[in-house]
């Protein structure tokens, strides 16, 4: 028998396995295509200050921890797997269209000040400076140099060769009842499909979004943008290999993935209005992630409170990729009876069953 079942491959489960098998256990990933869900529509963003929202201080204190995790495990996952996992550090430009779009970036800036988080207010001009792409038509932005970015694709493909290459095993199959699983700890990391297996208030979140491609000899973009424009949101995410990814829709849908004309139309205006020459490149994908949502939008890391064999490692919603350098070290951690990082301690279950 496995020590350790972990019910989903994405990069929840995929880098839980690795820091697992890293620490002697022996560990089996089950799903039927691993890395195929969510972690493969992702941006990669890895922006705690960017997506900082008022109410959420808690998840902040989680993503900065996981931020401040990144640069090493990207560098640990990269040797372990032989493969590149496109990570960046250029930083990201947060970007207002117009007037009222100012004044909202302004507020944010205030608040991820009072925060104390790393931030500078841009004038346009220096906005354009950074980034020639932009539209002249740009009011203002803020710059967050500790914002980054990974290859989620690439993220994916490089940890399932680094759980190979430790010995973690893979069982293509849907689990459709933790009592059937034969193991001696199980790990729910399905994302939104983790209340199908567990009483767990996690639901699907629908997220359209688009995959570009430039001559990275002539790139519209140097590190990531996220814009204002007009009252409407878009993120601007562009790989060093000529991908650009934008997006994303937040729609409430449970498991619909269709995708839209209405998304990619209001995507790609966004986009044009803030990069204009977006509208030369060539649109290679469309696609929908569905984000494992939660009520507080934070994800839920710990043991269950009525089974101690269950691991919950589920609803990352919007910052699975982000926060998998710390869940991971969590649950390892938690698997082999060592102290879990601190700050996982206020993300259990328990804090919705109160
Ligand atoms: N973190 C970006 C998104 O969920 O769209």
């Amino acid at each position: 028998m496995t020590d350790v079942a972990i019910i989903g491959g994405g990069v929840i489960g995929l880098a839980s396995a690795w820091r697992a098998a890293q620490r002697g256990l022996s560990v089996t990933v089950l799903d039927p295509a691993p890395g195929s869900g969510a972690s493969h529509v992702a941006a990669g963003m890895l922006c705690p200050v960017s997506e900082v929202q008022h109410g959420e201080e808690p998840l902040l204190a989680l993503s900065m921890e996981s931020a401040r995790r990144w640069p090493a495990f990207a560098a640990e996952v990269h040797a372990a797997s032989g493969r590149d996992v496109g990570h960046r550090t250029e930083g990201t430009l947060l970007v207002a269209f117009d007037d009222d779009d100012l004044r909202a970036l302004e507020e944010l800036r205030r608040f991820q000040e009072a925060l104390g988080l790393e931030v500078s207010r841009l004038r346009s001009r220096a906005c354009r400076e950074l980034e020639p792409g932009l539209s002249p038509r740009l009011r203002g932005g803020v710059l967050v140099p500790g914002d980054h970015q990974v290859d989620n694709r690439k993220l994916v493909a490089a940890l399932w060769e680094a759980c190979r290459r430790v010995g973690v095993r893979f069982e293509p199959r849907s689990v459709t009842r933790l009592d059937e699983v034969h193991a001696e700890r199980v790990v729910l990391a399905a994302g939104c499909w983790s209340a199908m297996l567990e009483e767990l208030p996690v639901r699907p979140v629908k997220g359209q979004i688009l995959r570009l491609r430039f001559d990275p000899a002539d790139a519209p973009l140097t590190r990531t943008v996220r814009a204002l424009a007009t009252g409407r949101c878009v993120y601007l995410v562009p790989r060093a290999d000529g991908e650009l990814v934008i997006g994303a829709t937040m729609e409430e849908r449970g498991h619909d993935t269709t995708v839209t004309a209405g998304a990619v139309h209001d995507l790609l205006r966004a986009a044009i209005d803030v990069v204009p020459g977006v509208s030369e490149l060539e649109l290679v994908e469309t696609n929908v992630g569905l984000r494992p949502g939660t009520p507080d939008n934070a994800p839920i890391i710990g043991v269950s409170t009525d089974d101690e064999r269950v691991v919950y490692a589920t609803g990352h919603h919007r910052n699975g990729i982000l926060l998998a350098p710390v869940t991971a070290d969590a649950v390892a951690s938690i698997l082999t009876g060592d102290e879990p990082p601190a700050v996982v301690a206020a993300f259990g279950v328990g804090r919705f069953r109160r």
